[in-house]
C-alpha cells in the first residue's frame, strides 16, 4: 500500500526554537510533510536542527525558506514577526498557507495587515498551547503537542481548505484543534496563561529580592517550586507576550490585583469566613479544572463525551448495596442550607452532575461551601437575604429541578438573573413556572415556547397568590413555595394529585411553618430558616433500577440499604407489588423526619397490570424501569395518565417504546401512555437513549432477561443522577461494561 500523501508539499519554518523545532520534528516524524525545510537568524541552529534529524534541509536565507514552500510556519519571537513578514512577503507563493504559533493572535494580525495591506485568505493564525520552560532547538520534541490543545484563529474569508490542511497537520501532530475568534483567544490566554507567568516571574523576583533569599530557595518546598516552575521560562518570549497582548493582560492584572486585596484586607481584619469562602470556591474550582475548561463551570456538558454501555444477556442480581443518595433532597439540601442562618450539614449528599449543578450555582452567588467529600457537605448559610449576584449566567446542565426550583428563588432576589443548561434542558417547559410566577410579580423573560435560557430581572416585589396547578408537579409547587418565602403575605398552591413533599418537609426542618389544608399547601413570607443537620437517603428513584433487576432476573436476591420511602415516592413499589414483585420492607425508621427503609427484593414471576393513574405521579421518575418489568411480565400492562413523561429528559414514552421495539418487543403508544404485552423475546440490539440517564440504565437492566448483547448509546448523563452505576451494576452480577470516556 502507498504511504499517505503528505498534508503539505514543503513546509518552511522560519524559527527553529522549541516550538518550531518541535513541530518540525513532529512533521518530520509522523510523515505530514514532503520536506521540511528551516531557517533560524542563528545559521548554528538550522545547521543542528539538520544534524539532529529535526529539519530535511537548512535554508540559506529566508527568500530560500519560502520559495516554493506551500506552508510557511513563522516562530519566531512575537516581536520580530513584522521584520520577518517584510522579508517573506515578496517571496511567498500565491496559494502558500501562511500561519503562526505566537501567543498573542491580534498583534500577529496587526503585523501582517501593517505589512500586506489587509489580512489575505490564507494567513491562518494558530497557536499551540504546549510548551515547556526549556527553551532551544535542542529541547524540539515531536510529542511535545500530543494530547494538547491548538488553537486557531481563522478570519470569516479565510481559505477554507487552507483551515482544513492546518488542521489536519496539527491533528497530525496527536494535537486537539480547536478555532475561535482573535479577541476571544486573546482574552482568554491572557488569564489561563499569561497571568500565571506574570504572577511567577514577580513572585520568585520578590522573593528573591528578600534578605532571607537564601533560606527561602534553600527550603522552598514542593508548592513552591510548582508553583514557580514557570518563572525559568525564556524572558525575551514573555516580554514580547505582555508587550503585544497589553490591553487583555491589563484587564486580568486589575481584576486579580483587586481580588488578591480583598483576601489581603480579609488577613488583616481576621475575616475568616472570607477567606474560607474564597478559598474552598478555589479548591472546588482546581479539582474540577478540565471541566471548567469547557466553560460550563462545575458541569460537565456530557453531549460532548461519548460513552456506550455494553451489555452481555443474562445474570443473577444479588449482594448488599447502598445506592447514591436522593437527588430531590440533594438539591434542596443546598438551597435552603444556603439561606439558612448559620451551618448547615448534609450527610449522604448525591455526589451526581445535577445536584452538583445547584451546589456550583450557590457558590456562584457568594455562598460558602465546603465539600462534597463523601457525600458530606457543610454550607454556612448566608440567611434569606445574604445571596450575592453571580457574575455570569448560572449553568444548570441537564437539571430541571434546578432550574424550576431557582427560577423561584432568583425571582425574588434583588439582582438580575439568568440560568441556562443543556441541550436537553434547553427543550423543556419553563412556561409553567414562569407564568404563576409572573403572577405573583415575577419579570421572567424565557426563549420561545417558554424554553431556557430563563432571564430573571431583580429587585420585584413579589406578592403571594393562589395557584390551582393544572398538572402534578413537585417542581411547580416548589418554586412557588421557594418564591412565597420572599413575597407578601400567603403563597398558596392547590396540586391536582399528590406529589413529592420534601420542599414541605425540609421547610419545616429549618423552622419554616408550612400550612397544609388536603391537597393545599401555603407558606407566609418573611419568615426565616434555621441551619441544621440532614441525612440525606439513599435515592428510591435509583434504587428502582434494582428492584425491577431483582425481580425480573432469576435466581437474585439483594438488598438495598437505608432508601427514601416518602410515601409521595413509593409508587414504583406499590406498582412492583402490584405485579407481584417480592418486596420485603425492613427496619423501617424515621430519619430528619423522612421514612427510610432497607428493601429486599428477590426474583419473581411478574403479571402485567393496569397501572392506578393515582400512583403515575408518586412513580414518575421510575415508568422507563418499570416498562421494562411489563416487558418481562405476563400478560397485559397498560398505562394512562402520564403524558408529562413526554417532556422529562427526554420523551420517556417515546423513547422507551422505540428502545423495546429495537431489541424485538411491540408496544403501542397512546397519547398519554403505552400499552406492553409481556411475554414477548427480547431480543439483542442497539438503543438509543437520547443522552437520558433513566432510559440508559433500563435498558440496562433489561439485558437481564434478553437473549442477545445489547449496546445503548449516549450514556454519559448517568452522571447525572448514578454516579458509579456501571460499578455497582457489576458488582450485584449485572453484566456491562463501557466503552469511551467516562
Ligand atoms: C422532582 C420532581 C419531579 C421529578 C424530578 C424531580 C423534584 O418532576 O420528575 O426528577 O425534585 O421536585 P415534576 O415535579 O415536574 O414531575
Amino acid at each position: 500500500m502507498a504511504a499517505p500523501e503528505p498534508v503539505f508539499r514543503r513546509v518552511a519554518v522560519i524559527g527553529l526554537g522549541l516550538i518550531g523545532g518541535s513541530l518540525a520534528s513532529a512533521m518530520r516524524k509522523y510523515r505530514l510533510a514532503g520536506t521540511v525545510v528551516g531557517f533560524d537568524r542563528k545559521a548554528e541552529d538550522a545547521a543542528l536542527g539538520v544534524e539532529l534529524g529535526v529539519i530535511d534541509e537548512a535554508a540559506g536565507s529566508l527568500e530560500q525558506a519560502v520559495q516554493g514552500s506551500d506552508l510557511i510556519v513563522l516562530a519566531v519571537p512575537v516581536r520580530a514577526t513584522r521584520a520577518v513578514l517584510e522579508q517573506i512577503q515578496p517571496f511567498l507563493a500565491e496559494d502558500a498557507v501562511l500561519t503562526d504559533v505566537g501567543s498573542t493572535k491580534s498583534s500577529f494580525i496587526a503585523d501582517v495587515e501593517a505589512v500586506f495591506g489587509t489580512l489575505p485568505a490564507n494567513v491562518i493564525p494558530g497557536h499551540p498551547i504546549a510548551g515547556s520552560e526549556k527553551s532551544g532547538i535542542r529541547a524540539a520534541n515531536p510529542e511535545l503537542f500530543a494530547h494538547h490543545k491548538v488553537i486557531l484563529t481563522p478570519a470569516d474569508s479565510a481559505i477554507p481548505s487552507g483551515v482544513s490542511r492546518l488542521t489536519a497537520l496539527w491533528e497530525g501532530t496527536g494535537a486537539t484543534v480547536l478555532t475561535m475568534s482573535v479577541a476571544y483567544h486573546d482574552e482568554v490566554l491572557a488569564a489561563t496563561s499569561h497571568l500565571p507567568h506574570l504572577i511567577a516571574f514577580s513572585l520568585v523576583d520578590t522573593l528573591a529580592g528578600e534578605d532571607e533569599n537564601m533560606d527561602i530557595f534553600r527550603y522552598a518546598a514542593g508548592g513552591f517550586r510548582d508553583f514557580t516552575r514557570i518563572a525559568a521560562s525564556d524572558p525575551v518570549m514573555w516580554h514580547d507576550i505582555f508587550l503585544s497582548n497589553r490591553d487583555a493582560v491589563l484587564r486580568v492584572i486589575d481584576h486579580f490585583t483587586q481580588d488578591l486585596d480583598q483576601l489581603r484586607s480579609a488577613i488583616a481584619a481576621g475575616d475568616g469566613a472570607t477567606l474560607l469562602r474564597v478559598f474552598s470556591r478555589a479548591k472546588a474550582a482546581r479539582e474540577h479544572f478540565s471541566k471548567m475548561l469547557s466553560g460550563q463551570a462545575y458541569v460537565t456538558n456530557n453531549s460532548d463525551k461519548q460513552v456506550t454501555f455494553l451489555m452481555q444477556p443474562g445474570g443473577s442480581v444479588r449482594g448488599d448495596i447502598r445506592v447514591p443518595g436522593d437527588k430531590s433532597m440533594s438539591h434542596r439540601s443546598i438551597m435552603l442550607g444556603a439561606l439558612a442562618e448559620g451551618i448547615t450539614e448534609v450527610k449522604g449528599f448525591l455526589e451526581g452532575e445535577d445536584s452538583l449543578a445547584t451546589l456550583q450555582a450557590f457558590r456562584d452567588m457568594g455562598v460558602t461551601i465546603e465539600g462534597p467529600e463523601d457525600g458530606f457537605v457543610r454550607i454556612h448559610g448566608v440567611g434569606m437575604n445574604g445571596l450575592q449576584a453571580p457574575r455570569g449566567p448560572l449553568y444548570l446542565g441537564n437539571s430541571g429541578t434546578a432550574m424550576r426550583l431557582f427560577a423561584g428563588l432568583l425571582a425574588a432576589q434583588p439582582f438580575d438573573s439568568e440560568l441556562s443548561g443543556d441541550t436537553s434542558l434547553s427543550k423543556r417547559p419553563m412556561g409553567r413556572v414562569a407564568d404563576p410566577l409572573r403572577a405573583m410579580g415575577a419579570v421572567i423573560d424565557t426563549a420561545e415556547g417558554g424554553r431556557p435560557p430563563l432571564k430573571i430581572r431583580g429587585g420585584q416585589h413579589l406578592t403571594g397568590i393562589h395557584y390551582d396547578m393544572p398538572v402534578a408537579s413537585a417542581q411547580v409547587k416548589s418554586c412557588l413555595l421557594l418564591a412565597g418565602l420572599y413575597a407578601e403575605g400567603v403563597t398558596s398552591v392547590t396540586e391536582p394529585a399528590p406529589t413529592r413533599d420534601h420542599t414541605e418537609r425540609m421547610l419545616q426542618g429549618f423552622g419554616y411553618h408550612v400550612h397544609h389544608d388536603g391537597a393545599t399547601a401555603s407558606v407566609t413570607g418573611g419568615g426565616k430558616l434555621t441551619g441544621g443537620a440532614i441525612d440525606v437517603p439513599a435515592d428510591i428513584s435509583s434504587a428502582a433500577f434494582f428492584l425491577v433487576a431483582a425481580s425480573i432476573a432469576p435466581d437474585s436476591d439483594l438488598t438495598l440499604r437505608h432508601v427514601g420511602m416518602n410515601p409521595t415516592r413509593v409508587g414504583v413499589i406499590n406498582i412492583l407489588r402490584q405485579m407481584g414483585a417480592d418486596i420485603e420492607v425492613l427496619e423501617e425508621r424515621v430519619i430528619g423526619g423522612e421514612p427510610v427503609a432497607d428493601l429486599r427484593v428477590r426474583s419473581a414471576s411478574l403479571k402485567g397490570i393496569d397501572i392506578p393513574e393515582d400512583q403515575v405521579p408518586l412513580a414518575i421518575d421510575e415508568f422507563p424501569v418499570l416498562f421494562i418489568a411489563a416487558a418481562c411480565a405476563e400478560g397485559r400492562t397498560v398505562l394512562r395518565g402520564a403524558e408529562e413523561l413526554r417532556v422529562k429528559e427526554s420523551d420517556r414514552i417515546q423513547v422507551m417504546a422505540d428502545g423495546l421495539a429495537a431489541l424485538g418487543v411491540e408496544t403501542t403508544v397512546t397519547p398519554d401512555g403505552i400499552i406492553i404485552d409481556g411475554g414477548q423475546t427480547i431480543g439483542g440490539g442497539t438503543i438509543e437513549s437520547h443522552e437520558d440517564h433513566r432510559i440508559s440504565m433500563s435498558f440496562a437492566v433489561a439485558s437481564l432477561r434478553a437473549n442477545g448483547p445489547i449496546r445503548i448509546n449516549d450514556c454519559a448523563n448517568v452522571a447525572t443522577s448514578f454516579p458509579g452505576f456501571v460499578e455497582l451494576a457489576k458488582q450485584t452480577g449485572i453484566q456491562i461494561s463501557t466503552e469511551g470516556v467516562q
